[in-house]
């Protein structure tokens, strides 16, 4: 059972999800040692005591007292990453924190452990928040400093938590997910030796340059076997996660907002909340922590509502129309997206008539959007609507009503964000201002109200270049990059709570942010605007690292949108099956499509609606990477167990290699299963070695494997498993 148990006596404290157990316990000094993470302990007793735990024999012991601490300030014989950095009134800038007290919060679906802590030299009161659910493999970790003097202190640096491996006779290596625009969630390795490892971003934004997560393991986990430690910060700004091997032997992990540029006063009974840091064990290799992440977000993170539902076929007007939009052109195309069976149609950039002034071009719709939304509706289609709520033009009203509203510096030159492809010229608004907040969600609302429209893009196109807030007392200045962040959540969780039907995307370009508090808002999220079929292979693969297939979107999957980023033409049905695998999108040219492209693209929504169920609702199991072959496999299993998809994806297959068979996972063992295939006849043509699928049990999927006869390159196949 999942619970956490607190021993006064021994000021010991264990907390236990369904396959690890963390444990920390003050030590003879008064720090909190950590003592454990790692797989589960029923017993107690058996856990180390302080001592027993460190790494090292330490010959100085106040160097012994302050490793292994579950949130290091910055003081004493630490030199490691602290958790805690402050400026005090006096002049000091160490603190060293002490235990103080704990609290027990029991809910029915989850328990909470609060445990205070208390510099030696001053009222300053650190706040340790550990949850943990009834029905998640996670704990969640995050901290409060608070003022508890009469004179200010200013926070240097305030991490949500420091996590401390357990020594193990090999170097962890680290996996992370990195990239830039176009490929983004790229896997990254490297071995961890006595060095510190800084992920971080300080673009403003979460991703997708670096990504809030990290894996850890002993060099030997694979996709479905070992034991991997795994965190993701729930932050959207400046984000710091470090990987440190100290001098001791001690590896510890700190996650928090960067601090970077970052200053933070506290004034007298002020408070400084972190975000929080989620962190868990996988005993069946990275597989089993992604699932584990899934479960986690499907019951904890994404909005309430948004698990029922299905992802619609969408139709987006981005990859073929650009911001050549107008209501003429609109209404040839919605007849189009209503034959290829879309249930949403989204009018992306270019409807506005200007960034900042949330309302249509007039040029382009001269009635408003009126006429294309009761068309779009009356052919029986949602309507949606594309927003980049955060920049400016220079010749919109907004800018012209309140130039003060622009993020820079004074004496320092305007940093323009120059988008030639489109000729547009834009400025970040200072979302960290209140004034700004009101208004920008008081547009948005205005929006929702006045189209009726059910799903909102949120995009995003730059990185924050002058983050300056003059207006703003001096010692107040730094705090913009996080009061912009929590600006920002506080407009989506209006929205959210104000119209819980509206579907909201999470653009940022792609993946400009990547982290699990966005997914607290944003049910879908564009996961690259490179459509190139065997760069989503890839993109994906890292992408369900941390999230949910089901909210793979992006710009267009069934589009010609990636062919400019490595001129290469691939087949509408590569491109379509591995969109089926996510919140499958449309963005062909449909007017300028074919009578037979036209039904070859239905053939394609109408599979995704038949089969979506599975990959939306279902266990994702990775069975292949196309980073070690010349093709990749994706599973999906239902929670009960009854259908099972494999998705197969084969490109310069060579030489009449067979690929090995697919070993499948998550399926009832006992049970009997009828195999569908969609893709190519796999009797596969000449000299072919696969027969027709008879039904097979689901010890043999696993056991054996299920073979596919790839042929050539872009060859992709879909097979359907159900129980008999
Ligand atoms: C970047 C996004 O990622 C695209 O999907 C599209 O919405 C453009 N911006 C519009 O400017």
């Amino acid at each position: 059972m999942n619970m956490i148990v607190a021993d006064e006596a021994n000021r010991r404290f264990v907390l236990n999800t369904k396959s690890f157990t963390y444990a920390f316990q003050v030590n003879d000094a008064g720090f909190l040692t950590n003592l454990h993470w790692g797989g589960r302990i029923d017993r107690v007793d058996d856990l180390p005591t302080t001592r027993e735990v460190l790494c090292h024999r330490h010959y100085l012991p106040r160097r012994g007292e302050v490793t292994r601490q579950e949130y290091p300030g910055w003081g004493g014989e630490f030199y490691g990453e602290p958790a805690l950095k402050a400026d005090f009134p006096d002049g000091a800038r160490v603190c060293l924190l002490q235990y103080e007290s704990f609290q027990m919060e029991r809910n029915t679906d989850c328990e909470e452990l609060t445990v205070a802590l208390r510099d030696k030299g001053y009222p300053l009161e650190v706040k340790l928040h550990y949850r943990i659910y009834a029905d998640s493999d996670i704990i969640d970790r995050r901290s409060e400093i608070i003022n508890r003097g009469e004179k200010p202190v200013v926070l240097q640096s305030a991490m949500s938590a420091c996590l401390q491996l357990p020594r193990i006779d090999h170097d962890y290596r680290l996996t992370h997910l990195a990239g830039r625009w176009g490929k983004e969630h790229t896997l990254e390795r490297q071995l961890v030796n006595q060095s510190k490892i800084t992920l971080e971003n300080r673009t403003g934004l979460s991703g997708p340059l670096a990504v809030p997560f990290f894996a850890l393991d002993d060099g030997s986990a694979t996709e479905h076997t070992g034991m991997v430690w795994f965190g993701t910060l729930h932050w959207s700004g400046n984000w710091k996660i470090t990987v440190e091997r100290e001098y001791n032997e001690q590896v510890a992990i700190c996650g928090g907002i960067n601090d970077f540029d970052l200053s933070w006063p506290l004034k007298p009974d002020e408070a400084f909340e972190t975000p929080v840091f989620s962190l868990g064990i996988s005993r069946e290799g990275f597989n089993g922590a992604s699932r584990i992440l899934h479960d986690y977000e499907r019951a904890h993170i994404l909005p309430p509502g948004a698990m029922q539902k299905t992802m619609p076929v969408i139709f987006n007007s981005w990859a073929s129309m650009g911001i050549d939009v107008s209501e003429e052109k609109i209404l040839h195309v919605a007849e189009k997206a209503a034959e290829i069976g879309a249930e949403l149609f989204v009018i992306d950039d270019g409807w506005q008539s200007a960034l900042g002034d949330w309302f249509p071009d007039k040029r382009k719709f001269p009635h408003g959007l009126k006429p294309v939304i009761e068309q779009v509706k009356a052919l029986g289609m949602d309507f949606g609507l594309w927003v980049e709520i955060e920049s400016f033009e220079l010749n919109s009203e907004l800018f012209r009503s309140h130039p003060d509203w622009l993020m820079s510096f004074p004496g320092r030159d305007i940093y323009y964000n120059i988008r030639e492809e489109i000729g547009r010229t834009s400025m970040m608004l200072n979302l960290a201002r209140e004034d700004v907040r009101e208004y920008l969600h008081q547009s948005l609302r205005q929006l929702v109200i006045e189209t009726g429209i059910k799903y909102l893009k949120l995009d995003m196109n730059c990185f924050f270049t002058n983050p300056g807030w003059n207006e703003e007392s001096p010692a107040l200045r730094q705090t913009i990059w996080v009061k912009y962040v929590r600006n920002l959540y506080y407009i989506f969780e209006r929205l959210n709570r104000e119209f819980p039907d509206v579907l909201l995307e999470n653009c940022a370009s792609g993946a400009g942010r990547s982290d699990l508090a966005m997914n607290r808002y944003f049910a879908r999220m564009n996961r690259s605007d490179n459509q190139d079929p065997l760069d989503i292979l890839k993109m994906h693969e890292g992408y369900t690292w941390l999230h949910l297939s089901r909210m793979a979107g992006g710009g267009c999957h069934i589009s010609d949108a990636g062919y400019h980023i490595n001129l290469r033409k691939t087949p509408m049905k590569y491109q379509a099956y591995i969109g089926i695998m996510g919140s499958l999108s449309v963005g062909k040219n449909l007017p300028g499509c074919t009578a037979e492209e036209l039904d070859e693209i239905r053939i394609y929504t109408d599979l995704y609606k038949k089969l979506r169920h599975i990959p939306q609702f279902g266990d994702l199991y990775r069975i292949a990477s196309h980073y070690d072959n010349p093709y990749a496999a994706f599973e999906f299993v239902s929670k009960d167990k009854s259908e099972a998809l494999l998705f197969v994806f084969g490109h310069s297959i060579q030489f009449a290699d067979k690929v090995p068979a697919f070993r499948l996972h998550g399926l009832n063992e006992d049970a009997v299963y009828e195999i569908e295939y969609y893709g190519n006849n796999p009797q596969g043509g000449y000299n072919a070695s696969v027969n027709a699928y008879q039904p097979i049990s689901g010890r043999g999927l696993h056991e054996i494997g299920i073979r596919v006869e790839l042929l050539g390159d872009y060859d992709a196949r879909i097979l359907h498993f159900k129980r008999n």
